[in-house]
C-alpha cells in the first residue's frame, strides 16, 4: 500500500486519485463539523466551493428541509442558517436535514477530490474509524490536507500523521511519501499535548481571537465517534 500525504489539494495532479482512497482533512474545523453533523443525524451534506454555488444549489433544490451552512473568515456567512462551529450541529437542529456547506478551505478540498476511487472525511474525532475504512478498501491512499489559504496547516498535518501512524500498525510495510513521514513524526511528537498544538497553530489562534476557543478541545477528541462520512455523487453521506 502506498500512502501519500498532500499538504494542500493543489499538490494533487489531475486524474491521479482515480484508483485511490482519498481522505480529506480539515481538522479545524470543516471535517470535524461534517463528521459531527452526520453523527447528529443529518441526511446528507452538499459541499460547495463558493458561497455563490452554495446559494444557487439552495435555489435549485428549494428551502424545504435544507440548511445553508458555512463560514468565511471563520464567521457565519450573512443569511446562512449555521456557521462552521461543530458545536452548533446538534441533533435537534440538523437531524433529517440536507446541509449545503461551504468553508474557506475544507469544502473546496472535498470538491477537489471528486473522481477518487473512494472519498472519506477524516478528523481527529473519527481517526480510528477512518483507518478501518481505508483498510477495508485496501487501495493506495491519498491523505489530502485542506491546508489554509493554499499553504500547509499544522493541525491538518498532525491529523494526517495520526491516520498514517495508525495505518502503519496494520500495514507496517506501507510506502510513505516524505510528507506522510513528516506528518507521522509531527503527530507522534505532539501526541501528548494535541490541544496545545491546536491552540498554538495559526488557525487555532485565529479561532480563539474570534471567540471559538471552545471548538479546539471539541476538535481534539481523538476517536470520539465511529462515523465516517463518504463522498458519493457530489454529496457527503454517512456510510
Ligand atoms: C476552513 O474550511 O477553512 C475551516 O474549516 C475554517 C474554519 O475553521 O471555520
Amino acid at each position: 500500500m502506498n500512502v501519500d500525504l498532500y499538504t494542500t489539494p493543489q499538490e494533487i495532479s489531475d486524474g491521479s486519485l482515480a484508483n485511490r482512497t482519498a481522505v480529506v482533512i480539515d481538522a479545524l474545523r470543516a471535517s470535524t463539523t461534517l463528521v459531527t453533523a452526520l453523527a447528529s443525524g443529518c441526511r446528507e451534506v452538499i459541499p460547495a466551493d463558493t458561497v455563490e454555488r452554495a446559494m444557487s444549489t439552495r435555489r435549485r433544490i428549494g428551502p424545504q428541509g435544507v440548511l445553508l451552512c458555512g463560514e468565511r473568515g471563520g464567521l457565519k456567512i450573512q443569511g446562512f442558517d449555521l456557521g462552521n462551529s461543530p458545536r452548533e450541529y446538534l441533533p435537534d437542529i440538523v437531524a433529517g436535514k440536507t446541509l449545503i456547506f461551504t468553508s474557506t478551505n475544507g469544502s473546496r478540498a472535498m470538491v477537489f477530490v471528486r473522481g477518487c476511487h473512494l472519498g472519506l472525511i477524516g478528523a481527529f474525532i473519527n481517526a480510528e474509524a477512518v483507518v478501518r475504512r481505508i483498510l477495508s478498501a485496501n487501495t493506495d491512499v491519498a491523505v489530502v490536507c485542506s491546508g489554509r489559504e493554499n499553504a500547509l496547516s499544522i493541525e491538518d498535518m498532525a491529523c494526517g500523521g495520526l491516520i498514517v501512524s495508525r495505518l502503519l500498525k496494520s500495514k507496517p510495510d506501507a510506502a510513505l511519501n516524505d510528507a506522510a513521514r513528516t506528518a507521522q513524526v509531527l503527530y507522534e511528537r505532539h501526541a501528548h499535548d494535541l490541544l496545545g498544538l491546536l491552540q498554538t497553530s495559526d488557525h487555532g489562534r485565529r479561532l480563539v481571537e474570534i471567540g471559538f476557543g471552545d471548538d479546539l478541545p471539541f476538535c481534539a477528541r481523538i476517536d470520539a465517534t465511529d462515523v465516517v462520512p463518504v463522498i458519493r455523487d457530489s454529496k457527503v453521506v454517512k456510510e
